[in-house]
């Protein structure tokens, strides 16, 4: 999938697609903008008089949610499009949607679907000034989670050069884990580590430069940060597992687990989580997981993004000058 669509040329945010082609300097600018958002507050006018339209094929809570109060705290018109999802759906009815909507002039489209490759598909035939924000397209990405889930880390650890991060669970079905992986070698992670059973490691992994565990005490050993996937049973045709009883004997984060780790190591999920299977209810609201944390960051890495793209120059230029203060305010 070509990730230069995604920029102009003068390498600017057009649309955001894949964490893929992003650079170092980029992700930490919309980080950065993410800033200014953090706290909740007033509506800010960046996007008013624009209209967003979340177009969900996939069931989601906080993806949706966190788009919408972006939207909505820039001042945009927004409208929620739940479609039924169908395997079947095809090309030619995403085109339909896409020149649907489009006639009601809409300036952002904000996608999930089941597909890997439809978010490119709507940016490919979106008309010139209509932006596409990808929210989950099948196995492929997921960019904002990612962008939000490295914001998370650098609250807490901002030298990704020092971090070893181990992402554990169902690599295999896992958009986050992709959009992870990528962003944490842009901005320079020392060691990134997949662990999971062998059925649920995809083939020629260690190409995105990540090192394959098979066993979670070995994975988590020394790990800074560990991020945990959802077993994906929507996604897996035919049995990966023997049981999810057994993946979490083996692979689940558990209270004991944790003890024997670093006690400032991070727990971070990107939601929902199946509570005792890939993490024990009380890890999950336990004081090393900063999961609620990554939704309410969502909001703000939302706002950057949707505020780069479409805010005006001006208003970005005075949102800057006047959230300025609030920079890195304790929270
Ligand atoms: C993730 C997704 O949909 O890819 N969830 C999310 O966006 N918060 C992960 C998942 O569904 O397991």
């Amino acid at each position: 999938m070509n990730s230069s669509l995604q920029l102009s040329a003068d390498g600017r945010l057009r649309h955001l697609l894949t964490v893929e082609g992003l650079s170092r300097g980029l992700i930490t600018q919309i980080l950065d903008e993410a800033t200014l958002y953090t706290g909740g507050g007033r509506k800010l006018p960046l996007l008013h008089g624009k209209t967003v339209v979340n177009l969900f094929f996939e069931p989601s809570t906080r993806t949706r949610t966190t788009f919408e109060l972006a939207a909505k705290r820039l001042s945009a018109d927004v409208l929620n499009i739940q479609v039924a999802a169908s395997s079947t759906t095809k090309g030619e009815t995403l085109l339909d949607t896409l020149k649907t909507l489009e006639a009601m002039q809409v300036d952002m489209f904000v996608i999930r679907h089941e597909a890997s490759g439809a978010a490119h598909f709507f940016a490919q035939h979106a008309a010139p000034g209509v932006a596409i924000l990808n929210a989950g397209d099948g196995r492929h990405a997921h960019p904002t989670q990612a962008l939000l889930d490295m914001y998370t880390i650098r609250q807490h650890k901002p030298d990704f050069t020092a971090l070893t991060v181990a992402i554990v669970g169902d690599v295999m079905h896992s958009r986050v884990a992709r959009s992870d992986i990528h962003a944490l070698r842009i901005l320079g992670a020392k060691e990134i580590r997949v662990v999971a059973p062998r059925t649920l490691i995809p083939s020629h992994i260690e190409a995105m430069g990540v090192t394959v565990f098979n066993e979670l005490d070995a994975g988590l050993q020394g790990a800074d940060v560990i991020i945990l996937l959802r077993l994906q049973k929507e996604r897996m045709v035919g049995a990966f597992l023997p049981s999810t009883g057994e993946f979490h004997r083996d692979f689940g984060l558990t209270r004991a687990r944790l003890a024997k780790l670093s006690p400032d190591v991070l727990v971070m999920h990107p939601g929902p989580i199946n509570r005792g299977v890939e993490i024990e209810g009380e890890v999950a609201y336990g004081e090393r997981s900063v999961i609620l944390e990554q939704v309410e960051h969502g909001i703000a890495v939302r706002m950057a993004v949707m505020g780069l793209i479409l805010g005006s120059e001006e208003l970005q230029h005075e949102n800057r000058r006047q959230r300025a203060p609030m920079n890195h305010a304790p929270r």
